[in-house]
């Protein structure tokens, strides 16, 4: 029986290759180049398997285009970026890497909404500039995080790891909005409250994103619900682009609506809107909430494992369901 054909598309460790390699023949884009989507497409004929990222598109044009693909396994937790409907319709196995990205994406997090409380990031970029002359009563002076009212928009697994990090580690009030309130036994612990959405955004003090994007919650955060927020306040977004209107958010910092934003994410990203780089209280990195050695590598052997499972007649460990 002739062995599966599978895409790698962006660069993995040489041994995750070799492994894969063990099972399939293996096309292997290690030179990590960005595919257009026609690139893609090209790439995935006669695949039975697409082991991606976060960026590739794998919408039904392109599940037309390839009809031999059995498996798309992500090494991402979001998969907003495929049309899980249409791999469903077409029989083909979904898969994401949730659970062993969301401490180190937790840690990343609460780094970014610090970052931005205490202005890490500005003050450097003042000392690295030679502004650094001498002491003064306000300068760069921050809000604290400890003892403060920790919003969450997004209350999954990694919503939770934050609210672990502000509850225990912090002292903080912990407020939530998701769909539905969590059952007691995770909100006691964290002694915390499911709120509607205006309460969270009034209340919080500091308000992290990590909600899935879907189109329901495109700009969530947008002009109306930045101008809930208190002119303190810090918002970080570790979720998704388009969850948070840029433009709208380049207006809030530029006017002191909000006190100070983080993003890893961005709509359209990795370019960003201008503004973002024009106001001075906002913290910017790119996209590497989940980017540690240790993290990256753990989401790689998982996708494997689901690549692997599920075309070898086993059974996929994680996944994704409509
Ligand atoms: C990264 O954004 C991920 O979804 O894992």
């Amino acid at each position: 029986m002739s062995r599966p054909s599978i895409l790698v598309a962006r660069y993995v460790l040489p041994e995750l290759i070799d492994r894969l390699s063990q099972h399939f023949d293996v096309d292997a884009n290690q030179e990590d180049r960005v595919f257009t989507q026609p690139e893609l497409i090209a790439r995935l004929q006669g695949k039975a398997g697409a082991f991606i990222t976060a960026n590739e598109k794998i919408d039904a044009a392109l599940l037309d285009a390839c009809p031999g693909l059995r498996a798309v396994c992500t090494m991402a937790v979001g998969y907003n970026n495929i049309d899980v409907a249409a791999c469903t319709a077409r029989g083909i196995l979904v898969s994401n890497t949730p659970d062993v990205l969301t401490e180190s994406t937790a840690d990343f997090g609460f780094a970014l909404m610090m970052a931005a409380a205490r202005r890490v990031t500005e003050s450097e970029r003042f000392l690295r500039d030679g502004r650094w002359t001498h002491w003064t009563y306000s300068l760069m002076n921050g809000v604290d995080v400890y003892g403060k009212t920790l919003g969450i928009f997004g209350m999954g697994r990694i919503g939770q790891a934050i609210a672990r990090r502000g509850a225990f580690g912090f002292g903080m009030k912990v407020i939530y909005h998701n769909r539905s309130p969590l059952p007691a036994a995770i909100e006691t612990p964290l002694g915390a409250r499911w709120v509607d959405k205006d309460t969270l955004l009034r209340e919080a003090d500091h308000l992290v994103l990590v909600v899935p994007y879907s189109p329901v919650v495109h700009h969530a955060i947008g002009v109306d619900e930045l101008a809930l927020m208190k002119p303190t306040a810090t918002l970080t977004n570790i979720a998704r682009g388009g969850v948070v209107d840029d433009a709208a958010l380049v207006e809030a910092l530029r006017h002191g609506r909000i006190g100070a934003a983080a993003l890893d994410v961005y709509e359209g990203e990795p370019k960003l809107n201008p503004g973002l780089l024009e106001v001075p209280n906002v913290v910017l990195t790119p996209h590497i909430a989940s980017a540690t050695g240790a993290t990256r590598k753990a989401m790689a052997d998982l996708a494997a494992d689901n690549l692997i499972a599920a075309l070898t007649g086993g059974t996929p460990p994680t996944p994704v369901r409509l």
